[in-house]
């Protein structure tokens, strides 16, 4: 194939399985861009960083592509808003809706703690939630566990239903919850049925995809965190062969009502992994700062180390890729 048909140039209007290689591009630049920024203190110019690089990088893919889960609304953000159009595909190239956050982890990066990512996904035009920006309740777990999880059952009956499904005992697992005050509850009734926690101070992203892969140790993810990452992350684990459940949670009217806006039209409804994300997916992380699954970026003279993780739902294959920039010969990469 050539370097011109090697992008998503697709007349069926299917996800090309060499996009999934382009878009990793996407998440290299963002990586590299605020990676500079680490430990900086400045979790805004991390994340504008990130935005930045990551709404150049997408001029390079061959896609018709719409944010539909992205930096905000048109009036809030300059980039990477939703609904903005980016790509440099032609008419006979697939339309696409496309998740970013090309900065998961804010803080994460501001602070120098790991587990901070740059993060897309793209899925068929219409095949992703239109999430809004409210709170979203989450259970994620591992292939295993597909299936035998309920948002209204309790966590002690869930995480039962985990070692059931596993052959082992609750004492065996690992949860991994954002730590946070509304959290108090849900952290007690964990311990108290046995299983091990894992606190995470941010990046529910990276926690929800570590619950699938083999050797991060960890079984589940509980609790609520943003909705837009919720999007994100069953994106990943429809590529893994993972599980995802969700539920908004609004925190008054007005969320209400933006989520009615953006077309969600049962408010109250458990969202199961394929309502959020379904037909073929496509899914790219780069490692911003080491983590549970991904190394961050490390920096040479002239250069940069990336590792990214490339999924696709169809194939299934989980791909890690590393890779070694030089900024003089690819300057648009230079931070
Ligand atoms: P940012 O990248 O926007 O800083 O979000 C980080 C994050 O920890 C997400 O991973 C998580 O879903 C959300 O924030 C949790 O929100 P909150 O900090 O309000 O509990």
């Amino acid at each position: 194939m050539t370097a011109s048909t090697s992008s998503s140039a697709n007349t069926r209007g299917t996800l090309d399985r060499n996009l999934a290689l382009e878009v990793v591009r996407v998440t290299e630049a963002a990586a590299l861009a605020c990676a500079r920024l680490m430990g900086r203190g400045d979790r805004n110019a991390a994340d504008e960083a990130a935005v930045q690089a990551m709404r150049r990088a997408f001029d390079g893919l061959q896609i018709r592509g719409v944010v539909v889960i992205g930096e905000g609304e048109r009036d809030e953000a300059p980039m990477l808003y939703i609904g903005e159009k980016v790509g440099g595909g032609a008419d006979h190239d697939p339309a696409v809706d496309i998740a970013v956050d090309p900065l998961e982890g804010t803080n994460l990066c501001a602070l120098g703690l790991p587990n901070a990512l740059a993060v897309v996904a793209l899925a068929e035009q219409g095949n992703l939630l239109h999430a809004p920006d409210c709170y979203m309740d989450k259970i994620a777990v591992g292939p295993a566990a597909k299936g035998v999880c309920d948002l209204d059952k309790s966590p002690t009956a869930n995480l039962k239903a985990i070692a059931d499904a596993k052959a082992c005992y609750v004492e065996d697992l690992t949860a991994v919850v954002l730590d946070r005050e509304r959290h108090q509850k849900l952290i007690a009734e964990i311990r108290k049925a046995g299983a091990r926690i894992k606190l995470i101070s941010d990046g529910d992203v990276s926690a929800a995809i570590s619950c699938t892969l083999e050797g991060t140790g960890i079984d589940v993810l509980f609790g609520s965190g943003g909705a837009p990452e919720g999007v994100l992350a069953a994106a990943a684990l429809r590529c893994t062969g993972g599980d995802f459940l969700g539920r908004l949670i609004y925190r008054n009217d007005g969320e209400r009502e933006r989520a009615l806006a953006m077309g969600v039209k049962e408010l109250d409804r458990k969202w199961g992994l394929t309502d959020l994300a379904k037909g073929d997916v496509m899914f790219a992380a780069t490692g911003v700062t080491s983590g549970d699954m991904l190394k961050g970026v490390r920096f040479f003279k002239g250069g940069a180390h990336t590792h990214s993780l490339v999924m696709r739902s169809k194939s299934g294959t989980i791909r890690f890729i590393e890779c070694e920039h030089h900024f003089d010969r690819k300057p648009s990469y230079a931070p």
